[in-house]
């Protein structure tokens, strides 16, 4: 059976690209400009991307031995600017692409929430989406007068309560509350603009929004809940999932799960696209791309195992730096940050030593390698045993020549194939990832 069309999207930070590697150029100086960010969207809605998404985090972290100089040392969460600005930069310069941004439901009171991202509707012409997390840090909570988070599962009941009252604020006007009739004067209807009068457990929000929502209304929710909780949460609201599996029966595994969730509240599980972190390493030939793969992921530079290890520990606030990297990877650890990152760190590895889980770590997805022709036939045979909907790159290293790499080189040779769109026939993002 052949496969069926899917999604490719991006996942990226407002942070600063690969700027040591040979291929950097300039982006070390200028990505701060958005002009890094705004060549890459180009290419990949020339390339048939649905979106490109920003994740995001406000700290810097210092979960490695107690100290920042890790985190600032590999750039990991520092710095990082607010992707929210750059989202309607990105859309003056392409024409259909989606922009998925990260707002915090632990930090972003949903008034605010709300309304800058009709703004931003607004000013894209229907082309945002929210990336809704809870976060999971107590350095970031801490630059919001918070202590310390909630624990990890009343973080969602918090969230349901945001997200709620964010979809009810952005339908506060209804479709036809702007008026604008020159007899009489009137700009809006108010009988069409109604408070909201909440009152919850977490928040107190009296509404209506001071505007009417952007042309797609309620905006396409992206989430990534890997927990028991966290899948509900994502099955019930979003429209896009994006998770982080090597495994490939465990990739199909979670998409069937998340399916018969969305099924239990009473959608329809074609609503919900569950992307899969991918970063293929592309030569022009196999030997070429095996040679790289050694050289990025063969772990033996002592730069990239002092990375992944600080990275690993900002996500699960465990400082894996004092673990010996040649024993057993350890199996007693608990945190109130990504659980099921950690839960399926510790299973993944129990037979590994620490040293030796780091390679996969580092490539986050499944190993995909090749030339363009045979990464594409890769992914083909990974959507067709998984089910779907679809990748959301990661480059690896992040440089203008590896978003060349998938932009000229494999996703081409996809939409050859009929596998990615090669057009957006509606008129925003939500109409376009949902058509199919
Ligand atoms: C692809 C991907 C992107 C994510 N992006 C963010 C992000 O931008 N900010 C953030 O705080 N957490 C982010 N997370 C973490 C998730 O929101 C979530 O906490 C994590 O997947 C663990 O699931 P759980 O909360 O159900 O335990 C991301 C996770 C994945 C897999």
């Amino acid at each position: 059976m052949a496969a069926k069309p899917f999604h490719l999207a991006w996942f990226t930070s407002f942070n600063p690209p690969s700027w040591r590697s040979p291929w950097g150029g300039v982006s070390g100086e200028e990505w701060m400009t958005g002009e890094y960010h705004l060549s890459m969207i180009k290419q990949m809605e020339r390339a048939g991307f649905d979106f490109i998404m920003f994740e995001d985090s406000t700290m810097v972290s210092d979960a490695m031995g107690g100290t920042q100089e890790l985190d600032l040392k590999h750039a990991l969460h520092s710095p990082k600017l607010d992707p929210f600005p750059l989202l309607p930069m990105l859309a003056r310069e392409t024409e259909k692409i989606g922009l998925i941004a990260t707002g915090s439901t632990s930090f972003y009171p949903p008034f605010i929430l709300a309304r800058v991202m009709a703004t931003m509707d607004h000013l894209t012409g229907g082309r945002v989406g929210w990336n809704v997390v809870t976060s999971s840090e107590d350095v970031a909570a801490q630059n919001y007068g918070i202590d310390k988070l909630l624990p990890h599962d009343e973080r969602y009941d918090m969230a349901e309560e945001h997200v709620g009252i964010v979809k009810k604020l952005w339908e506060s006007w209804e479709p036809d509350a702007v008026v604008m009739d020159r007899e009489t004067g009137h700009y809006a209807d108010h009988t069409k603009v109604s408070p909201i009068h909440h009152e919850g457990t977490y928040f107190k929000v009296r509404g209506p929004l001071n505007m009417p929502a952007g042309p797609q209304g309620v905006l396409p929710i992206c989430q990534a809940g890997g927990s028991p909780r966290g899948r509900d949460f994502a099955a019930k609201h979003a429209n896009a999932i994006v998770v982080t599996q090597p495994i490939v029966s465990k990739m199909k595994e979670y998409r069937e799960d998340i399916r018969a969730r969305a099924e239990k509240f009473g959608r329809d599980p074609d609503d919900v696209k569950v992307l899969f972190h991918l970063s293929p390493v592309i030569g022009e030939t196999e030997d070429e791309a095996w040679e790289q793969h050694h050289r990025l992921f063969g772990m033996e530079d002592p730069l990239a195992i002092e990375k992944v290890l600080a990275m690993t520990a900002a996500v699960t606030e465990i400082d894996f730096g004092k673990y010996d990297l040649d024993a057993p990877f350890p199996q007693d650890l608990t945190t109130n940050g990504h659980q099921s990152v950690l839960a399926d760190l510790m299973e993944r590895n129990k037979d590994k030593t620490l040293r030796e889980s780091l390679s996969e770590r580092a490539q986050l997805g499944p190993q995909v390698v090749g030339t363009p022709t045979s990464v594409a036939d890769q992914m083909e045979a990974l959507m067709e045993e998984v089910g779907g909907d679809g990748f959301l790159i990661l480059a690896a290293p992040h440089t203008r020549r590896y978003i060349d790499a998938i932009c000229s080189g494999v996703a081409p040779e996809l939409q050859r194939r009929g596998l990615v769109r090669t057009e957006y026939p509606h008129a925003t993002f939500k109409e376009n990832l949902l058509a199919f």
